[in-house]
């Protein structure tokens, strides 16, 4: 199915009374000009104003892109013009849903990287992801010291060279969900949110602000959506879900 047929598509069912399910899609962002102005037709006025704030047209095209295919894919779930979607932002900047018909049962989160676009939506539950290419650096030990607590780094320093890059960016993206989740961004403190970082274990929260408790109350899962993407969805309360719960790009 191509990204065109996305305007035509039934509509999505999440909040059904027993829903337990979290929906991810994913987009490429880098797509014919055609598709980019035809996304441009359903912003709203302050979007636009945004993208047109991009110095280049790459990535005001991807912004385009990314806030069009979110309007598309909440016009599903809303059975709504993608046009018709409306956004409330927190002080921080998360995007929300404006509160009306009972929409505010959905919840949502998106991040984007490079080319590509990823979106989580719950029922009810505060929802974060994040998605970073892994690029190579060198210096990963010294920015995980930088970032993450002294348990975090000495795991990363101790793991082989090939391995180093991979936990990093799951610890960062396992951090950085939690904190999109609960609407801090980077403003929370990403050392205070410790992750566990063997690769050989599932990826989650360990402690907040030395909480372990409270950390419990969250469920982290890292997947790889695409070749040399790394992606963490962070979600609140005690889902059971599996990977067989996630639902990629146009099957809800
Ligand atoms: C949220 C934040 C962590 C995103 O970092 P990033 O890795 O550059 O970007 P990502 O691709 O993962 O996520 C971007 C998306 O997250 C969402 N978002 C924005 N602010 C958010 C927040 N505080 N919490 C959760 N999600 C947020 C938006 O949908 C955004 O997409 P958009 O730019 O297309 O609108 C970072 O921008 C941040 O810390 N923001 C808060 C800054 C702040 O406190 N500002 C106060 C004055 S407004």
């Amino acid at each position: 199915m191509t990204d065109s047929s996305l305007f035509s598509l039934p509509p999505c069912n999440l909040c059904s009374p027993s829903s337990k399910t979290v929906h991810l899609w994913r987009s490429n962002l880098d797509v014919p000009i055609e598709r980019v102005r035809e996304l441009a037709t359903i912003l709203s006025d302050d979007e636009r104003a945004r993208a047109e704030r991009f110095y280049f047209e790459l990535h005001r095209n991807r912004f385009i892109v990314s806030r069009g295919g979110l309007r598309t894919i909440l016009g599903r779930y809303l059975n709504l013009k993608p046009d018709r979607v409306q956004f409330e932002y927190s002080s921080r900047g998360k995007p929300k849903l404006a509160e009306s018909g009972g929409a505010e049962k959905l919840q949502f989160n998106v991040s984007h990287s490079q080319d590509l676009a990823l979106y989580g939506f719950s029922c009810d539950r505060a929802i974060g992801v994040d998605l970073e290419y892994l690029r190579r650096f060198d210096d990963a030990q010294n920015i995980a010291r930088r970032f993450f607590s002294a348990q975090e780094s000495a795991i990363i320093d101790s793991l082989p060279e090939e391995e180093k890059i991979a936990a990093f960016f799951r610890g960062w993206t396992g951090k950085e969900a939690y904190l999109k989740a609960t609407g801090e961004g980077l403003a929370g403190s990403l050392d205070a949110v410790e992750v566990s970082l063997v690769p050989s274990e599932p990826v989650r929260l360990l402690a907040l602000n030395g909480d372990s408790q409270a950390a419990a109350r969250w469920h982290l899962h890292s997947f790889i959506p695409a070749v040399d993407y790394i992606a963490t969805v962070a979600i609140e309360g005690h889902l059971q879900f599996t990977i067989n719960n996630y639902q990629f790009i146009l099957d809800c």
